[in-house]
This record gives C-alpha cells, sequence and structure tokens, in this order.
C-alpha cells in the first residue's frame, strides 16, 4: 500500500452506494435506500429538459450562488414550518446548498471539527454517514446507544459521554440527531428535543430531516443559534439522482458552510431540478399518504409475523428486530435478496423501505415464506 496514503484509511471500509450489481436475474425491489418509489411525472421531467435545452450554457459554470435555489428553498421552508413572511422568516441568508446532504455533513465536520482535537455525538443505531465521514477527516466519533423500548436517546448518558470527551482532551464539537431517525424511524421526543436545547453554545446540534416529508414535523422555527437543520431532494421530493440537500441556519454558520463548501457544488441540472421540483411540489407530494397508507398495510402485516418485531414508524421506512434468538438477520436479509427483495440489514435489525403496492406485496411474501421455512 502507497506510504503517502494515512495509515488510517488503509483498513477502512468505504460505504458501499447501490450494492445491487451483482444481484440476480430477478425483477429487483429496491426497498433499501429510502428513496421515494415513483419516479418523477414525466411532465416534470419535460420540464426539467426544457430548462436544460433552452437555458442552460453547458460552455458556463452553474450559478456558485445558488441563488434562485436558495430563495425558493426559503419559500418551500416557510411554508413547511408555517412561518408567514415576518421578521422570523427564513430567508436565503439562513439557506447553503450542497451536493446532497451528504456534503453538508462534511461541512459540519470541517467546520467544527477538522484541524483540533474534536469529537462527534452520535446516538446508535443512526444514518452511518456521519461516523463515516468522520473517520475520513480523522475525526474522533462517540456513540451512545439508543434506549430499545423507543430508540430516543437517554440525555444523561449523553451528557456524560460529552463530560468524558472533554475530560479525554477529545471534546465534543457536533452532536447529530435524525428527525425521525434512520433506521429506527422514531421522531424526536419533547424529552430529547428539551435536552437539546440544554447543549452549550460551543457544540453545533445537526437535526437531520431528511424524512420530514413524511413525518411533517419539523424543528424550523424553533431553532437555537447552534442549531442546523439538514434537509434532502433524494426521499419524498424524487430527485435522488440529482443530490441535492440544504442547510438551514444562522446566517453566521451559514457564512461557515458557504466558505468551505468547493464554489460550484451544484450542476446547473441539479439546480434546475430542485427548482422544478419545488414548483411542482403539491404534485410531487400527493404520493405521500398513498406510501403512509402503504406504511400501514406493512405494519398490520408484519404484525401478524410472529418472529419479528416492529417499532411505531414516523418516516417511509419500517425497523424490524428479531423477536426471539431464532433468526439470523443478516441471512435473512441476503435470502430476501437472492428472491429480489432488497433490504437493508443495519443496526442489528432490518430497514424496509416502504415501496409501490406490488413491491410491499412482493416483499412480505417473501418475507412469509423464508420465516415459514425457518420456523418449519
Ligand atoms: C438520515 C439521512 N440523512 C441524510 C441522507 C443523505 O441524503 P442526501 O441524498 O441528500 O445526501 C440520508 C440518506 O439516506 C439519510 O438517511
Amino acid at each position: 500500500m502507497p506510504s503517502f496514503v494515512r495509515p488510517d484509511l488503509l483498513a477502512f471500509q468505504a460505504y458501499s452506494a447501490n450494492p445491487h450489481t451483482d444481484a440476480p436475474d430477478v425483477p429487483l425491489d429496491r426497498l433499501d435506500t429510502n428513496e421515494c418509489p415513483y419516479d418523477l411525472p414525466e411532465s416534470v421531467k419535460q420540464a426539467i429538459a426544457k430548462t436544460y435545452i433552452e437555458q442552460i450554457e453547458t460552455n458556463r459554470y452553474p450559478d456558485g450562488s445558488h441563488a434562485a435555489l436558495k430563495a425558493e428553498i426559503a419559500r418551500y421552508v416557510n411554508e413547511s414550518a408555517g412561518i408567514e413572511s415576518n421578521s422570523e422568516s427564513v430567508t436565503p441568508e439562513n439557506i447553503s446548498v450542497g451536493n446532497g446532504s451528504d456534503e453538508l455533513i462534511r461541512s459540519v465536520l470541517i467546520a467544527t471539527c477538522l484541524g483540533r482535537p474534536s469529537s462527534i455525538l452520535v446516538a446508535s443505531p443512526t444514518f452511518s454517514m456521519y461516523g463515516i465521514l468522520a473517520k475520513t477527516l480523522g475525526v474522533n466519533t462517540i456513540e451512545v446507544a439508543r434506549r430499545e423500548a423507543d430508540w430516543s436517546i437517554d440525555p444523561d448518558a449523553a451528557n456524560l459521554a460529552i463530560a468524558t470527551a472533554t475530560r479525554d482532551g477529545q471534546p465534543v464539537r457536533a452532536i447529530f440527531v435524525v428527525h425521525p431517525n434512520s433506521p429506527t424511524a422514531n421522531a424526536l421526543t419533547a424529552e430529547e428535543i428539551a435536552w437539546l436545547e440544554t447543549v452549550p453554545d460551543d457544540i453545533l446540534v445537526i437535526v437531520d430531516e431528511a424524512y420530514y416529508e413524511f413525518s411533517r414535523h419539523t424543528l424550523v422555527g424553533r431553532q437555537r443559534d447552534n442549531w442546523v437543520v439538514t434537509r434532502t431532494f433524494s426521499k419524498a421530493l424524487r430527485l435522488a439522482a440529482h443530490r441535492v440537500g440544504y442547510a438551514v441556519a444562522a446566517p453566521e454558520t451559514i457564512a461557515i458552510f458557504e466558505k468551505i463548501r468547493l464554489p460550484y457544488n451544484l450542476p446547473s441540472t441539479a439546480q434546475a431540478a430542485a427548482l422544478t421540483g419545488l414548483a411542482h411540489r403539491r404534485e410531487l407530494l400527493t404520493v405521500i399518504d398513498k406510501i403512509l397508507g402503504e406504511r400501514d398495510r406493512l405494519v398490520a402485516a408484519f404484525a401478524r409475523l410472529p418472529a419479528l418485531k416492529q417499532w411505531a414508524s414516523q418516516a417511509n421506512f419500517i425497523y424490524l428486530r428479531a423477536a426471539g434468538e431464532a433468526i439470523d438477520l443478516a441471512k435473512l436479509a441476503s435470502d430476501l435478496r437472492s428472491r429480489g427483495t432488497l433490504i437493508r440489514y443495519t443496526g442489528g435489525g432490518l430497514r424496509v423501505s416502504i415501496g409501490t403496492p406490488a413491491e410491499n406485496t412482493r416483499t412480505l411474501a417473501n418475507f412469509q415464506a423464508l420465516l415459514d421455512c425457518v420456523a418449519g
């Protein structure tokens, strides 16, 4: 291995995106990445294509200020938080746009941790990218275990971890929470929010609302100056292919993210897609009720499988664990995959994204067949 590489990166396992390539020769039901199962309507794709043809000069760099997009995001964020146009409104100065919210996570790490002894705090199980990106930057990750009854965070355990990190000389600079959390699908409780409100000003709190449109609950409007809310166009707004995420924070924090990001981090086509998506948001978000209805159907069906245990979901996915010792969940995920059902084995459980009715029906049949085999 080349000696110019940082030794800690040599053993590092990269995030495996789209691990579908060795999939079997059967139709794949992709319930492993929490995307919306519906492609954009053709009319919306046509609108994006029209912008591409008529307005985008491909020989020119994209708009590096994201001015038009930030203005429309601010409008959407105010609408979603029920904020009228007044002094409390979110403005473009409160918005930074990233190449997916993944880029914003990295900006947070660079802004808070890089170049000095630091840790981030996460509550496991949670979105793996916080720890992965921290590792690539040589930043220490401290994990506190969530309470299994409802997957909430124990504020006392978190405070103790923060105090210990300070004592050990690697103070926590940023806390990542997800609202609702992935993979466990629980929204932040009143107790957790009250705890976040007590986090001292020298720690940045990131509230990741990637699944906001499914939970319909946001902390925008309740933010303190040391909080950042991040969101994405990759889930409910059906634009995962275009990689657009955004952060909502105090102008001073946003100004730092703007310093850190690459100057042309968002291609013109991605900006056009996001703007078009926002212009058609009412139409695009109509499928949410259908997805939540399918979630109810899956919840009811999983409840009839005694081998599995599940928790209430505020998102477009369901988290399952084995009810007893008898099931090897990693094997179950792999056997489902051989039948064409892709789900995610993560955090010691199974995360199943809500698909189309047909995908969900096939998924349930595959679960049932495999669990019947185990029982038989
Ligand atoms: C909690 C959470 N945050 C962020 C992301 C990444 O979103 P993006 O596609 O905007 O990078 C995901 C994607 O799965 C996620 O689950």
